[in-house]
């Protein structure tokens, strides 16, 4: 029960609890999504029996809710089965199978040896563990994107040789917003995998209303939001391709202007304020500067902030942009090209070759930031 005294709200105060907006927030129920998630459970259920489960590929445009849904149906699978471990990784932050491996060696709890695991080493202890305890692994990878890029697909590979053993199981969730992304699979690690595709369809206005409403009543104070005021919040997600993080940024930057104007209410002209800053800034994947929500969501190393940092004061030439890195911070510029190709693949930065002439492979490439930081 709400405790009876001490809580009167603050004057013109709206929100309650703010993180109900923020992106990683995981709401209780994930609306509009039922036959989605039950056909996540219906194809991991099998690993419950360490039995082999198919393998599935979720795709979606970005905000469709595919982190959400599939992260709610681990939860419930972990309730379900304590022989099956979930293991979330999210390919841009651990882009590697070494990375990879290290997600599933740490959620196992394996004491790592000081002087650190090879890959294959590693990689071997996992699987002796599987077989002593009798587990399942259902490895979800977020972002598959980031393990294709860095040509580190060969662990879909080895995971399925695994399965051929019997002697273990592994269960395989890949996320992406691009709907193509297998077609750059090499045909032998696609083969083997057989991965069955599942798309999230776009959101429409309506259903975002309902998904913002549900988290309005937890962020917000009774009283200080209406339906329309969440529907033209709504109607801005739906019109930039049914996203509903947008959808949540938007009604999040309004109850903040609401409250900075001391008002007791999120009104109309608040959306419509935090809306024109929007579109004043042109039409990008997500209108606003890379704050918070976007920035977040793209995961980046210190390595990619870094390189953002140095290219906010306008484009640079490759040799350029490498000095200034090194002068920050020590990395070859293999690894620092590595890092700018990374972040090309995030979309953060566009790339474009400089008309010098001479030699093609030492042409310098203009780099420039792409969104608005
Ligand atoms: N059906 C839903 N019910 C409740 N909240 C949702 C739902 N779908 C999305 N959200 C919320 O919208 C935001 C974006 O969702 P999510 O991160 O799952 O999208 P995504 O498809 O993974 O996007 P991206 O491809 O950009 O990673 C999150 O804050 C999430 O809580
Ligand atoms: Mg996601």
């Amino acid at each position: 029960m709400e405790k009876l005294f001490g809580k009167e709200r603050e004057p013109n105060s709206i929100i309650k609890r703010e993180e109900a907006l923020l992106p990683d927030y995981a709401p209780a129920e994930v609306l509009h999504r039922k036959s989605e998630l039950e056909e996540i459970a219906e194809a991991i259920k099998p690993l419950a029996e360490r039995k082999l489960s198919t393998n599935l590929f979720v795709h979606g445009l970005s905000g469709a809710g595919k982190t959400t849904g599939v992260r709610h149906v681990l939860k419930e699978f972990s309730e379900f089965s304590s022989k099956v471990i979930s293991v979330y990784v999210n390919c841009w932050e651990f882009s590697t199978r070494m990375g990879v491996y290290s997600c599933i060696v740490r959620t196992l709890q394996e004491p790592l040896p000081r002087r650190g695991l090879a890959v294959d080493e590693a990689f071997d202890r996992i699987l002796e563990r599987m077989e002593k305890d009798k587990l399942a692994i259902l490895l979800v990878l977020d972002e598959l994107d980031g393990l294709i890029f860095r040509h580190e697909d060969e662990l879909l590979y080895s995971l399925a040789r695994a399965n051929e053993r019997k002697s273990v199981v592994f269960g395989i969730i890949g996320i992406s917003c691009d709907p193509y992304l297998l077609r750059r699979l090499d045909n032998r690690v696609s083969s083997s995998m057989r991965f069955s595709q599942l798309q999230f369809k776009q959101y429409s206005t309506e259903q975002l209303t309902e998904i913002l409403a549900e988290r309005a009543k937890i962020a917000f104070f009774p009283g200080t939001w209406d339906k329309k005021v969440l529907n033209s919040c709504a109607e801005y997600g739906a019109s930039n391709q049914g996203n509903a993080r947008l959808a949540l940024e938007v009604l999040w930057k309004s109850a903040h202007h609401a409250e900075n104007r001391n008002s007791s209410q999120i009104q109309q002209e608040d959306v419509t304020t935090v809306l024109k800053k929007a579109t004043l800034r042109g039409k990008r994947k997500s209108p606003f500067p890379l704050d918070s929500f976007e920035l977040k969501n793209l995961k980046l190393s210190e390595e990619e902030e870094l390189l953002v940092e140095l290219l906010k004061g306008g484009e640079k030439l490759s040799s350029d942009l490498y000095d200034a890195f090194i002068a920050k911070k020590a990395r070859t510029k293999r690894q620092i090209r590595n890092y700018i190709d990374i972040l090309e693949a995030k979309g953060l930065i566009e790339i474009t070759e400089s008309e010098s002439q001479g030699d093609v492979a030492l042409k310098p490439r203009l780099i420039k930031l792409k969104k608005v930081v």
